[in-house]
């Protein structure tokens, strides 16, 4: 995908990895439609960002929120559509309402599902077109205190790989990408601490666009940010008892993080 003409539907724009994709994109040259629910941040944003950026106010887990941005996408000649929404719920499964583990799986798995089937017949009438999904190295090196979380990432990392699959007699690309931790306000104190604890390393926003704009320009089908997460994804694949066991070592520590009250 050439970045100078790219027209890209960005989601999540408001937020921290968000925020710096739009600004790299057009640094690149592309033109950009940001989306999010919170029409402040989206209007500084686009304000900083000058003329090559547009702005669409929707929440993507309503259905008036998908056909909005469809809509806005289309009128706009989107050729890439970034679906990087997402929000995150640590936490112990069994202290956890059911609200929230709905709405980690309708924000992550569910909303970029739709968005996509609702711009498919668009992208598929571009002369080339790319689609990315933003997952999470929880998508394929699944955490304790993130079952909802590691849950619906996997199911987008499994959504990217079968769309890939089925569009590859077709001029639209799938991108799954899989960072690990990135410093942005997705992770709550708790989070972060757990980080510290367990000395899990977290990336910047700016190093993750970076690698996520070089694999969508290069056509790449997978990224997985970070060493050894990216080690431990592939031995999950074949050999998940081995991962049990390094996970068993961590989960008192994961449990003490999980229970400590939130602000
Ligand atoms: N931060 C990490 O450690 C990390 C690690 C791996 C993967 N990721 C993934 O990276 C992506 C970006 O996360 P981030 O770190 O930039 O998080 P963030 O700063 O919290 O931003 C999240 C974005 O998602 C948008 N969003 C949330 N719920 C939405 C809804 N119902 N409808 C529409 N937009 C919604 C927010 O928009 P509004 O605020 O305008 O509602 C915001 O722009 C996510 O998919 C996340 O899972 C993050």
């Amino acid at each position: 995908m050439q970045l100078n003409s790219a027209r890209v539907v960005l989601t999540g724009a408001s937020g921290g990895l968000g925020q710096t994709l739009a600004q790299q994109l057009v640094q690149h040259g592309a033109h950009v439609l940001l989306a999010g629910r919170d029409a402040a941040k989206l209007q500084a944003l686009a304000n900083r960002l000058g003329s090559a950026s547009h702005i669409c106010v929707a929440d993507l887990t309503q259905t008036q929120g998908v056909a909005d941005l469809t809509q806005a996408a289309q009128t706009f000649k989107a050729n890439v559509l970034i679906n990087n929404a997402g929000i995150s719920a640590f936490g112990l499964l069994q202290d956890q309402t059911w609200d929230t583990v709905e709405q980690v799986i309708q924000t992550n798995l569910m909303a970029p599902l739709r968005l996509t089937h609702a711009l498919l017949p668009h992208l598929l009438s571009q002369p080339q077109a790319s689609i990315v999904n933003v997952g999470s190295a929880f998508g394929s090196l699944p955490f304790a205190g993130f079952a909802a979380y590691s849950s619906a990432k996997a199911g987008l990392r499994g959504f990217s790989q079968s769309l890939r699959r089925e569009l590859a007699n077709s001029q639209v690309h799938v991108l799954h990408v899989a960072p690990r931790a990135i410093n942005t306000a997705l992770n709550s104190p708790a989070v972060n601490a757990l980080n510290r604890a367990l000395g899990n390393t977290s990336d910047s926003p700016e190093a993750v666009a970076t690698h996520l704009l070089n694999a969508l320009a290069q056509n790449r089908s997978e990224l997985h940010i970070g060493f050894p997460e990216r080690l431990f994804a592939w031995l999950n694949g074949f050999a998940p008892a081995l991962i049990d066991r390094g996970l068993a070592g961590k989960l008192a520590t994961i449990q003490q993080h999980a229970q400590t009250p939130q602000p």
